[in-house]
């Protein structure tokens, strides 16, 4: 349907870049692959300082449910099985808590742990039982820019929640991107140590990480500092896309970018702002990717190829200053883990 390539890339090969700028932490010569097999991306933990406005924002306007509230949190769930896909959380400035990835059983996360260790990287909890609605067992630790990682299995289930139904509410995660100060780093992590495989660069700027069969689950945009880009919430269908989209406009809410469909992952989209100004997504219809039969492709970055449909134009400094966010703090890093310090802005270094 569309010639959008200017490079192909067999597999999950380098990106355009050189050959990865990874510094890996630890002695990665001891390291035996990646720590697990990633399933899918389970939730995503907001901090914000207007988490009550937020959480009302996220169930009566963008259709999740709330599942508990306690001191100041709250989890909530869309239609789909996880237990929570948003966890938003009282804080002082916004920031990106936490990113949960479903692993397959406790052995696995174990094993991940170990693997861990041969990486340099030592948990900063578990493996064992995991605190907080839902429960379940796993172990989080932090990524290359001390973003904190969970592993989970044995969350608690639920009753999937009328999926095909009528009120156009989201199903769950799609997926999240993510600002990086180096998209190298970030890449060769996620891929080396998480075993996430490369969909598909937007030239040297954006890449795309999947963990199963969608097209992505994260993507990094190379930015000036560490921050959250967007979080997006899958729609069932495009005609649930559409009235979702409806909805949100019956409660005075317009896209801040979108309708539209992008290129790369072929994925609708329509961009809004919360309470707190993070940005959130609907999106439906992802690209699925065949493993054995996908070619990661280079995007070039034109309005015809970031909005297909040419109905959304290009992302307006408002939208963009939004995903660009405020510089995220991280998660403390231990010294021991050995993680490469991060460029902060002014030149700081963590
Ligand atoms: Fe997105």
């Amino acid at each position: 349907m569309h010639d959008p390539v200017t490079t192909l890339h067999q597999g999950a090969a380098q990106g355009p870049s050189a050959q990865g700028g990874f510094s890996a932490p630890g002695t990665p010569s001891r390291a035996s692959g990646p720590v697990a097999r990633l399933r899918s991306l389970r939730s995503v933990s907001l901090a914000t300082p207007r988490s009550v406005e937020s959480a009302e924002f996220y169930r009566e306007v963008w259709g999740l449910t709330p599942m508990e509230c306690d001191g100041g949190s709250t989890w909530l769930r869309g239609t789909g099985p996880e237990h929570h896909v948003l966890e938003l959380r009282a804080a002082e400035q916004n920031a990106l808590r936490k990113i949960a990835f479903a692993v397959g059983d406790r052995r696995e996360v174990d094993t991940a742990a170990r693997r861990l260790a041969e990486w340099g990287i030592e948990p900063l909890s578990g493996p064992g039982g995991l605190d907080g609605p839902g429960g379940g067992y796993g172990l989080r630790f932090p990524d290359v820019e001390g973003r904190l990682i969970e592993l989970s299995c044995e969350v608690a289930a639920v009753t999937p929640g009328d999926p095909g139904g009528l009120p156009a509410v989201p199903r769950g995660l799609a997926h999240v991107v993510l600002n990086t100060v180096d998209i190298d780093a970030a890449c060769d992590f996620y891929t080396q140590v998480l075993g996430m495989r490369i969909s598909d660069w937007s030239e040297h700027q954006m890449v795309f990480l999947r963990c199963n069969s969608d097209h992505h689950s994260i993507a990094f945009n190379q930015a000036q500092w560490t921050s959250l880009n967007h979080v997006a919430y899958e729609m069932t269908s495009i005609d649930h896309f559409m009235r979702g989209i409806g909805r949100l406009k019956h409660h005075g809410q317009v896209p801040l970018w979108g309708p539209g469909r992008h290129g790369p992952g072929d994925n609708t989209f329509s961009y809004f702002a919360d309470p707190a100004g993070l940005v959130c997504e609907y999106t439906s219809e992802v690209a699925q990717v065949e493993e054995d039969a996908w070619l990661c492709r280079t995007w070039r970055r034109t309005p015809e190829l970031s909005d297909l449909w040419g109905t959304a134009g290009p992302p307006s400094v408002d939208v963009r200053t939004r995903m660009a966010g405020i510089p995220d703090p991280g998660h403390p890093r231990p010294e021991r883990t050995g993680l490469p310090a991060v460029s902060r802005p002014g030149g700081g270094r963590s």
